[in-house]
């Protein structure tokens, strides 16, 4: 389905998930995508190559009105289940279409390692699953110092796209774990947190990982 249709047919949209676009996913299957990890799919031998050092982009295609979002990476060729590195903590997205995380830093302070030639990681993102657990797509990658950062035409936002930062109770929350709203799952909805999209809440979320991109961020929430 092409996604610009989406908009159009409110009916396959609760079904829709989401879309890895960049880094390259490993494949999309709407009804494996609810499996931990990566939505059922095996590793691929096609690794999109990162550069060994500063960010890289994270595309995606949004089918749910509402997402807690997550980003986390596996270091390793054969990385099984092991997404223990959190790259951008659990946030929100709201509306359809187009979003991208232009900068998704991996420095050292964040993975525990120096990035070296040649290494192999998988980056998997999860949102919260619907209407429980957590919806899963990763992207195989390869750092290499032969590359510099590039932004793929996939990387950008649609006009009614906008994400909102989680109180940091939520934020430390895995989005797997979370409610789009950003309660945990299976509360009683009577202590829900929600997210705000006041400038104040994304000035507020000072996460080790989201500072990198928290000024990005609270540039993206001033104009709205
Ligand atoms: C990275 O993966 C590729 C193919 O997927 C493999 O050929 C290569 O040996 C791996 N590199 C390392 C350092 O394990
Ligand atoms: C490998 O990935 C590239 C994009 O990174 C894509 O253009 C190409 O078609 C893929 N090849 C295979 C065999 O999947
Ligand atoms: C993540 O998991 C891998 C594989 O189990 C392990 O080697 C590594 O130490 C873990 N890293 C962190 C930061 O927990
Ligand atoms: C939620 O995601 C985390 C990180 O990927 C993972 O370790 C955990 O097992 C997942 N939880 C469930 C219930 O699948
Ligand atoms: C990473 O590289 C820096 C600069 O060379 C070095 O100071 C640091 O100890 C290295 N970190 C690890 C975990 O190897
Ligand atoms: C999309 O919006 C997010 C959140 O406001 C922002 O951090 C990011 O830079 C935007 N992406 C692009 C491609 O402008």
């Amino acid at each position: 389905m092409k996604f610009s249709l989406l908009p159009l047919l409110l009916a396959p949209l609760a079904s829709a998930h989401f879309h890895l676009e960049y880094p390259i996913s490993r494949g999309f299957d709407e009804d494996t995508m609810p499996n931990f990890p990566c939505g059922g799919m095996s590793q691929s031998s096609n690794r999109t190559q990162l550069p060994i050092s500063g960010s890289f982009p994270v595309a995606l295609s949004m089918g749910h009105i509402q997402s807690a979002v997550e980003v986390l990476i596996a270091l390793g060729s054969e990385p099984g289940d092991s997404y223990n590195i959190t790259l951008v903590p659990t946030f929100q997205v709201n509306g359809l279409g187009a979003f991208c995380l232009p900068h998704v830093d991996f420095s050292e302070a964040l993975l525990g390692v120096n990035i070296t030639d040649g290494m192999n990681a998988t980056v998997q993102v999860q949102t919260n699953g619907d209407p429980s657990g957590g919806l899963y797509a990763c992207a195989d990658v390869q750092f290499s110092s032969s590359v510099t950062y590039s932004e793929p035409s996939s990387c950008k936002n649609n006009t009614n796209v906008a994400a909102s930062a989680f109180p940091s109770s939520s934020a430390q929350r895995n989005a797997n774990e979370s409610t789009a709203e950003g309660a945990a799952q299976g509360s009683s909805g009577s202590s829900t947190t929600s997210a705000s999209t006041s400038k104040g809440a994304a000035v507020a979320l000072q996460t080790a990982a989201w500072g990198v991109l928290g000024a990005a961020f609270a540039g993206g929430l001033a104009v709205l």
